[in-house]
């Protein structure tokens, strides 16, 4: 169903790699609400996933650009502005990459060549993208822009891994250049904190069916999918959301607010059932 809440605005839509993909849906959402966009990944996401077949659907273009490479990410402004036939009114950062989670290297263990990338491609290529943009005074007076977070960011998650790491830093740039891009141009920044969601992303994450599992029995509301990720999007790049900014949202059924739910804890006295009663492996994962 259609608002006709994005009419007329136009936007960047980055990590659309196939249909699972969070952005692929926010894109979709941002079409049907109005909005003309381009959509953007890096080269080989673009040879490998579909991110082509999205643009074909929403008669854009895709342009490729690896959101770490201010050069890229200078073009990618420039292109759009140019297709699309002047400056941007929204932006979707929804990108996330650890080669050490990859890899399954343990957090007491990390590569720190793989932490770098880790930050830069998942939080440092948002305040690329952010600097870029307002040099270029690519983004319009009230332009509302918005990066993808977890909960790992405040509280810590079995197997998140240097992830937490970047959505930290991914957070606290949204607060620091959202006080800067708000005050000289009214361009408001903030992050989404998402349920666990099945995507390319996500399921890297070791033990993410379990992860998925307990956060759906947590939150009062279930989890949320990555439709509803999409339309919460659509609402902070609305007109209706123009005082909002520097914040991170919680868009997780309500599970950041919780302790214990009746339904995580029967399943957890499952468990406590069978290490008592069948003997469980607890010595091998003891410090995880
Ligand atoms: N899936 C989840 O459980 C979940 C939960 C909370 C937040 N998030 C966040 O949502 C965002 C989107 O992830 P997703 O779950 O839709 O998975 P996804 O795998 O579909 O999307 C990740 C995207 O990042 C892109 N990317 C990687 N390196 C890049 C680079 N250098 N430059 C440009 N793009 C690059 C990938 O090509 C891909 O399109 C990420 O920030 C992720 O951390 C996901």
């Amino acid at each position: 169903m259609s608002y006709h809440l994005l009419q007329g605005k136009k936007g960047i839509i980055f990590g659309a790699l196939n249909p699972d993909s969070i952005a692929w849906k926010a894109a979709e959402r941002a079409s049907e609400e109005g909005a003309t966009l381009t959509l953007t990944n890096t080269a080989v996401a673009m040879r490998m996933g579909e991110t082509q077949k999205l643009a074909e659907k929403l008669n854009t273009i895709a342009i490729p650009a690896d959101a770490t490479n201010l050069d890229d990410l200078n073009q990618l402004f420039l292109k759009s502005m140019e297709v699309l036939g002047g400056k941007i009114d929204f932006v979707l950062h929804s990108i996330g990459m650890s080669p050490n989670v990859r890899k399954e290297r343990h957090y007491s263990d990390l590569d720190y060549n793989y932490l770098e990338k880790t930050l830069n491609v998942s939080a440092v290529s948002f305040h690329k993208v952010l600097q870029t943009a307002r040099k270029l005074d690519a983004i319009n007076e009230w332009g509302s822009v918005v990066a993808l977070s977890y909960v790992a960011a405040q509280r810590t998650f079995f197997g998140y891994n240097d992830m937490a790491d970047a959505k930290a830093l991914l957070e606290s740039i949204a607060r620091s250049f959202g006080y800067i891009y708000g005050r000289e141009r009214r361009v408001r920044i903030n992050t989404i904190s998402q349920s666990p969601t099945p995507t390319t992303a996500g399921s890297g994450v070791k033990g993410f069916d379990r992860l998925l599992d307990f956060a759906e029995r947590m939150s009062p509301l279930g989890n949320a999918t990555a439709e509803e990720c999409a339309d919460y999007c659509i609402t902070l790049f609305s007109d209706l959301t123009k005082k909002v900014t520097m914040q991170n949202l919680f868009n997780d059924g309500g599970f950041s607010n919780m302790g214990m739910s009746l339904r995580a804890l029967q399943q957890y006295e499952k468990g406590l059932f069978y290490d008592e009663e069948c003997g469980g492996d607890a010595e091998k994962h003891r410090y995880d």
